[in-house]
């Protein structure tokens, strides 16, 4: 292994899409941002310099951070922001993780443009459990706003209802021919004739789930989360913000070019339907000849006679759910499923949106006429407070910055998926649940329909965790444990839980620091639908969060 480096420049970058230039938040000038790549057990040092006049922070989404906890990158949970002119470097080792995952901005929304893809490639002399590709490319799902994002979220916050939508959605930056003159802004992927390619794809979108799908091809999955899983056969991708999965792709064996269309579009529960419902696409290029030397892009054809491949309904959630059972953890002696099969402390947590009252002399639009959205776990919303909490907790500071009163049951319960209490007022606090080093946990995630039938795809900072079950309806801590998969269940860092129904997962706290956990819906984290878990040390030396390095950011 070795230590690789990499400077991040962060500025703004003048970019052109739907129509309008609009300046955006950028790595080094490039949208999406460029790609780091590693081998597992490689350092990565990448200082960030932050040369625009927001406050920065990057996560490395779904990096373990094995004791790296300083460089994990959640805004006031791990660190105070890089301010405008100031540098941080983050610097951590990449440990039992091969695949996909990636990184973006962890302050307000500003992960609308500044994300790209970590590239994970198996230890030198290690192969991949599957066929060689010919070639990987990354694939990156995003949504584009042609109003300023944080505009956006500001008039959201402030009328106290829910964010305008997205303009499109995006295929590596680019939104495809939605506008006529659009039709340059479109993803093409060139492939040639019968071979394998690895694809990487990221749902990197702020607030939507997606389906993925190429026209007359079927995928097979190989990896969900950078952890390797049983392959499997599928034509359509289900994947929620935040995650990732590795997919081979066999390409025809075609004796001519042909062209075929890629498409993602949402997947949705919210009954409203107030989403961006439209399809984004791509197009797949084959190019037959040997050398490669004719350039298609020069064909001239018109992208909107080819079709559009056919997703599934935005809430084909029967597809959602059969799609998710397929995926196991691989689970070979070389790569083995090391799910806790003892548990010493069990939670069950409601994720679910909420209210808060209206603030006087404002007025607010958003539910039950005079109050403000709210987003809650187990009827606490999450109030970010002001100085890093990781900080606070080394230094031994955390009085008056967070209590460690986070409720392991819902402290009033109801009945999660039938009529909600009237009462849809939320709790407001910076609260933490405090793990002894190495507590292994299970922790069943209830979604409730108050307000609206919403997914919330969750995400755990600093751990992998198996997903041992999932089911419909009101969580049956009878009856339902004993279908727990404790075998090969997947292992991810990011689940969606469903609307009306419910997750199990399993994990070791073996990683001491403060993790964030939270809805990968945007405008959800925004209401407060986080909490974190503070791991404590253990006894020994290497079982201890290491002092913070010297240019860690003070608020
Ligand atoms: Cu990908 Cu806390 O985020």
């Amino acid at each position: 292994s070795v230590t690789k480096h990499y400077k991040f420049n962060i500025r703004v970058k003048n970019v052109t899409r739907l129509c309008r230039t609009k300046s955006i938040i950028t790595v080094n000038g490039e949208f999406p941002g460029p790609r780091i790549v590693a081998r597992e057990g490689d350092r990565m040092v990448i200082k960030v310099i932050n040369h625009v006049s927001n406050n920065i922070t990057i996560h490395w989404h779904g990096i373990r951070q094995l004791r790296s906890g300083w460089a994990d990158g959640p805004a006031y949970i791990t660190q105070c922001p890089i301010q405008t002119g100031q540098s941080y470097v983050y610097n951590f080792t990449v440990t039992g993780q091969r695949g996909t995952l990636w990184y973006h901005a962890h302050i307000a929304w500003i992960r609308v443009t500044l994300y790209g893809p970590i590239i994970i490639l198996p230890r030198q002399n290690e192969s991949y459990p599957f066929v060689k590709p010919y070639k990987e490319v990354q694939i990156m799902l995003g949504e584009w706003w042609n109003a300023d994002t944080e505009a956006v979220i500001n008039q959201a916050i402030q009328t106290g209802a829910g964010p305008n939508t997205s303009d499109t959605y995006t295929i590596n930056g680019f939104p495809g021919p939605s506008k006529n003159c659009s039709s340059n802004e479109t993803y093409r992927l060139k492939v040639k004739p019968g071979k394998t390619y690895l694809l990487r794809l990221i749902n990197a979108a702020l607030n939507e789930e997606l389906f993925f799908k190429i026209a007359n091809h079927t995928f097979k999955v190989v990896d969900a989360d950078a952890n390797y899983v049983k392959p499997f056969e599928t034509d359509t991708i289900y994947i929620a913000p935040g995650q990732t999965n590795n997919i081979l792709l066999k390409t025809k064996n075609l004796s001519s070019n042909a062209k075929f269309l890629m498409a993602a579009g949402p997947y949705s529960t919210a009954a409203s339907g107030t989403f961006d419902n439209t399809t984004v696409i791509g197009l797949l290029e084959y190019d037959v000849s040997v050398s490669g030397a004719k350039n298609s892009s020069a064909d001239s054809f018109n992208i909107k006679s080819l079709s559009v491949p056919p997703l599934p309904r935005f809430n084909a959630t029967a597809y959602v759910a059969n799609w998710t059972s397929q995926l196991r953890s691989l689970g070979n002696s070389r790569f083995p499923t090391n799910v806790p099969q003892t548990i010493q402390r069990r939670f069950f947590f409601t994720v679910g949106l909420g209210t808060n009252p209206c603030p006087k002399n404002q007025t607010c639009q958003g539910p039950n006429n005079a109050t403000k959205f709210a987003a809650s776990v187990n009827n606490v919303s999450f109030v970010m407070p002001t100085t890093a909490l990781l900080q606070a907790h080394y230094f031994g500071r955390g009085k008056g910055v967070y209590t460690t009163d986070f409720p392991k049951n819902p402290l009033v319960p109801f009945n999660y998926t039938g009529t909600p209490p009237n009462n849809t007022m939320v709790t407001n606090g910076t609260k933490l649940v405090v793990l002894p080093f190495n507590t292994t946990v299970e922790l069943v995630i209830q979604g409730t329909t108050i307000l609206g039938a919403e997914n919330h795809p969750l995400h755990l900072h600093g751990f992998n965790f198996f997903v041992v079950g999932q089911g419909f309806g009101n969580f049956n801590s009878t009856t339902d444990p004993t279908k727990f998969n404790l075998f090969d269940p997947v292992e991810r860092n990011t689940v969606g839980v469903p609307s009306g129904g419910w997750v199990a997962i399993r994990f070791r706290a073996d990683n001491p620091g403060v993790w964030f956990m939270h809805c990968h819906i945007e405008i959800h984290i925004t209401w407060g639908l986080r909490m974190a878990w503070l791991v404590m040390d253990g006894k020994f030396p290497n079982q201890r969060l290491p002092p913070p390095p010297a240019d860690l950011p003070n608020c």
